[in-house]
């Protein structure tokens, strides 16, 4: 007997295959957004507490997690759904046309402006801008994003008169800004500033909750538009989808389920799991280059009883200088134990 989707939490779970059925009204939890774990929630609840008001928005989160949706949903859930919400995505635009692009320009400013454009934040004017992949906004133009953030004020390239917008900014970036101002990469008094009411949405391989029912709507909602009947999904597959990390977070499990809706003929989900070897691998199996640099020294010096120099040492054996595997021993954190203490005059 399949069980219901919905039902599993956990991927220990499904010794059955799973019934995939028809997306539960309640797993959608705000503005399109499917999910039921406790994280997303919580972020849906800060989404929701700070979209009436009109502060900045920051979302944090690595690519895929839903920037953009959570943007939207805010612009939705304010007092300025009935006017613009306004996308500039700041990696998309070449940086000579971004100024132009945000604040506009007279015909004749530079040479191709043959005509006077309206910019995104005049447009944006009582609906909301959303500033996408800000970390990568030019650090010449971050005095001005700060001045029409703090004053309200720009100027069109081109005419010196000064415009006011009265739009909500929300900005989006995958981007470490804190690391970011450290390196001297992006402005502190803009990240302060945009800083206002930070949103950090976790990756999807910290939500795993979400999966079964991310597949269901996925997997409903592809289905119906290329008019196939799927309903079921081998727990086998189900468990390994769990287990991946998703690094492409829902937009990779949004194309793998549609591949996966084409090249199913039945009633059952045929994924292409070869695309996600890596979920055969149980969690936590893969280390890191770090790690394995670790365990290896930490291997041969075992071998050679601590011995590190000498024709028998360590660092003949992995072909380096005494005093770089020394330094690769500090780094890496490797001590020798007390009971080794006989080869201390080797070394
Ligand atoms: N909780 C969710 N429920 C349903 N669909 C979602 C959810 N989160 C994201 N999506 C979908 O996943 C895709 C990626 O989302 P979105 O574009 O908002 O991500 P992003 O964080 O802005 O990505 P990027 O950093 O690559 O721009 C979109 O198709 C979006 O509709
Ligand atoms: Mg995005």
């Amino acid at each position: 007997m399949p069980l219901a989707c919905s039902e599993l939490q956990t991927a220990k779970h499904w010794k059955s295959p799973v019934l995939l059925g028809v997306p539960r009204p309640e797993d959608t939890i705000c503005e399109g957004m499917v999910g039921q774990s406790a994280v997303l929630r919580n972020v849906v609840m800060q989404l929701e507490t700070v979209a009436p008001t009109d502060s900045t928005v920051l979302i944090c989160g690595e690519t895929g997690t839903g920037k953009e949706l959570i943007a939207r949903a805010v612009h939705n859930l304010s007092t300025r759904r009935a006017h613009a919400f306004v996308k500039c995505n700041c990696a998309a635009i070449p940086i000579s046309l971004l100024e132009s692009e945000l604040f506009g320009h007279e015909k004749g400013a530079f040479t191709g402006a043959v005509a006077q454009r309206i910019g995104r934040f005049e447009l944006a004017n009582r609906g909301t801008m959303f500033l996408d992949e800000i970390g990568e906004a030019p650090l010449e133009l971050q005095p001005k994003l700060l001045r029409v953030l703090q004053e309200r004020e720009f100027e069109r390239l081109g005419n010196s008169r000064t415009q006011r917008t009265d739009s909500r900014l929300v900005a989006a970036t995958n981007a470490n800004l804190p690391e970011m101002v450290d390196t001297k990469r992006f402005r502190a008094d803009l990240f302060y500033r945009l800083n206002v009411f930070p949103i950090q949405i976790p990756p999807l391989r910290d939500r795993p909750e979400d999966i079964p029912v991310l597949i269901t709507h996925f997997v409903h909602d592809c289905a119906r538009r290329m008019h196939r009947t799927i309903k079921v999904i081998a727990s086998a597959t189900m468990d390994a989808l769990v287990r991946y990390s998703w690094p492409g977070n829902i937009r990779e499990l949004q194309n793998l389920i549609e591949r996966a809706v084409i090249l199913s003929s039945g009633e059952l989900l045929q994924v292409p799991l070869s695309e996600i070897d890596e979920a055969s691998k149980p969690r936590g199996a893969q280390q890191t280059l770090e790690e394995a640099e670790r365990a290896h020294i930490l291997a041969t010096l075992k071998k050679t009883r601590w011995i590190v120099s000498g024709p028998r040492g360590a660092a003949n054996r992995l072909g380096m200088k005494r005093s770089t595997l020394q330094f690769w021993m500090k780094k890496l954190g490797i001590e020798r134990p007390p009971e080794s203490d006989e080869a201390t005059h080797l070394m």
